[in-house]
């Protein structure tokens, strides 16, 4: 926060804190802080942009708490052509209409963190570093509880493309169980990093 003869003038980032405030859950909202925290962490580790990986990490979950009739309404009016499986997965369209809002409602320009809002829930072939870091720090901010969460941890300390992958893989696995929806972008970036490893 900045005092300039008298008037309290928030850090941009701090103004989109304010702003996500008001149309996130408090849960909600203090996930995408510690999601924040962990990528800026996660960025100076890997060399990624600390500033880019704030914002992604602030705003990667802004549409998260819209219903689905709202988020596929969004779609319309941002002119969004959905794929079968973005249309009919609440879990997949939050992050379609997160990079809109995050767009349009924040004024983000930067395409990096863009996509790395985009991609954060599915993944996809070829992610930027920066798309890799927020999917992680999603997955694994220390808050998170679930089967394997531990193991991508540990993972996470050796390597980031190899954590991605096991998160993708037990998301994968996760899908198949719950005889969910499986966004070909997933598909596409488990076999792309299995094939690198
Ligand atoms: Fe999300």
């Amino acid at each position: 926060m900045v005092i300039k003869r008298g008037v309290v003038l928030l850090r941009p980032i701090d103004a989109l804190k304010e702003k996500l405030k008001t149309v996130l859950s408090g849960e909600r909202y203090v996930h995408s802080l510690r999601v924040a925290d962990l990528s800026v962490i996660l960025a100076r580790r890997f060399g990624a942009d600390e500033r880019k990986a704030e914002t992604a990490g602030i705003l990667y979950d802004c549409a998260r708490d819209l219903s689905f009739g709202e988020a596929l309404k969004e779609a319309d009016k941002f002119g969004i052509i959905l794929d079968d499986v973005t249309k009919n997965s609440p879990g997949i369209i939050h992050a379609v209409i997160g990079e809109a809002l995050a767009r349009f409602k924040y004024n983000i320009n930067d395409r990096e963190v863009l996509d790395a809002i985009r991609y954060h829930t599915t993944g996809r072939k070829g992610m930027s570093l920066l798309e890799k870091i927020v999917f992680i720090a999603d997955y694994t901010e220390p808050h998170r509880d679930f089967p394997g969460v531990g193991d991508a941890r540990k993972i996470l300390e050796q390597s980031l493309d190899k954590a991605v992958l096991y998160a993708m893989e037990n998301t994968l696995s996760h899908l198949l169980e719950k005889r969910m929806l499986i966004h070909l972008d997933t598909i596409d970036a488990r076999n792309h990093y299995l094939a690198q490893r």
